[in-house]
């Protein structure tokens, strides 16, 4: 048996607008999953007892296909990173899985071909994405996502006629985030589809999705400058596009305004329609007490340096 595991993320700046070119930047979370892969002789593949489907397994089908192994397998998942929350759990599946599969295989692919790889299958089984969520669950720490070539670049990513280049990013060491699950579950196909609507006939949306590219690019020099009060008011500007944006939920309204109070700033993170919002605060429990009486789930997040990460092998031992 195998086991790989990968971090949840959240998104500091430009989801959404990522997906159509503009920058973003995202963290890795010290929340994780685990995937363990061995092969079966039961003739069939499993996932956590379950036969595997398209329907349920979208992700896990398409990186079996991917690392191309024909014979039935045992996959079990373990995690707590929320799932369709907009903390990357759908990423950090993709990733995790990939890395077990091909060590399985005895393979060992560098970085860079599992986050290319984890792209490809999000855009397959979302319709679109950037590679924002993979990238950030493969390499861990900060992820900077543009398209400029920037310092601490590290990969560069293409499709459909966008291209991405990624970096590893900056975020000053005294961030706090705290991070509020509204337990509105919400998968991320069908808001990026929304999103993908929306501009293709409206320029107003697109308008939109300029505006956010830029309240974005301004949010990066403030997190280089350490400046967190300017990061903060540049979330709520985020924010504010979202909702315009039609990605955000009356339950995250709700608590991005109750943490205002006790934060720099607050937004909804990751694709929104409820999932999960981020407060940058200095002051932790006071905003994770407020979200709980908003009747959110709190958690104060810290940022993880460790992506994509081989937790046993039972096959290639050396
Ligand atoms: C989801 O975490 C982030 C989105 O921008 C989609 C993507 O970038 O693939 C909504």
């Amino acid at each position: 048996m195998v086991t790989c595991s990968a971090p949840g993320k959240v998104i500091l700046f430009g989801e959404h607008a990522v997906v159509y070119g503009k920058t973003a930047v995202a963290v890795a979370i010290d929340r994780r999953l685990y995937c363990s892969v061995e092969r079966s002789d039961d003739g069939q593949t499993r996932v956590n007892g379950h036969p595997i489907s398209e329907t349920y397994h979208g992700y896990t089908v398409e990186a079996i296909r991917k690392v191309d192994i024909r014979e039935p397998l045992n996959i079990t998942t373990s995690s707590d990173i929320y799932s369709g929350a907009g903390l990357g759990s759908s990423a950090a599946v993709t990733i995790a899985t990939l890395g077990a599969l091909h060590r399985l295989k005895g393979e060992a692919p560098e970085e860079e071909d599992v986050a290319r790889q984890g792209f490809h299958i999000e855009c397959k089984v979302q319709g679109s994405a950037s590679p924002i969520d993979t990238s950030t669950c493969t390499h861990g720490g900060a992820i900077l996502v543009s398209s400029k070539k920037l310092r601490n670049f590290l990969w560069k990513m293409e499709r459909g006629g966008t291209s991405w280049n990624v970096h590893e990013g900056s975020v000053p060491g005294d961030m706090t985030l705290v991070v509020g699950y509204t337990g509105v579950h919400a998968p991320t196909s069908p808001l990026v589809t929304r999103v993908r609507n929306f501009c293709a006939r409206n320029t107003f949306a697109r308008d939109m999705v300029n505006e956010i590219g830029e309240v974005v690019d301004e949010g990066c020099s403030a997190l280089e400058r350490g400046d967190l009060e300017r990061v903060g008011e540049l979330m709520n500007r985020n924010h504010k596009l979202l909702k315009i944006l039609g990605v955000s939920h009356p339950k995250l309204d709700s608590l991005v305004k109750a943490s205002g109070k006790y934060s720099y700033g607050a937004k909804l993170t990751g694709a929104g329609g409820g999932g999960s919002m981020i407060a940058l605060t200095d002051r932790p429990e006071k905003v994770a007490k407020i979200i709980s009486l908003r009747g959110g789930v709190p958690f104060v997040s810290g940022l993880t340096h460790k992506g994509l990460s081989l937790e046993k092998d039972m096959i290639n031992i050396q």
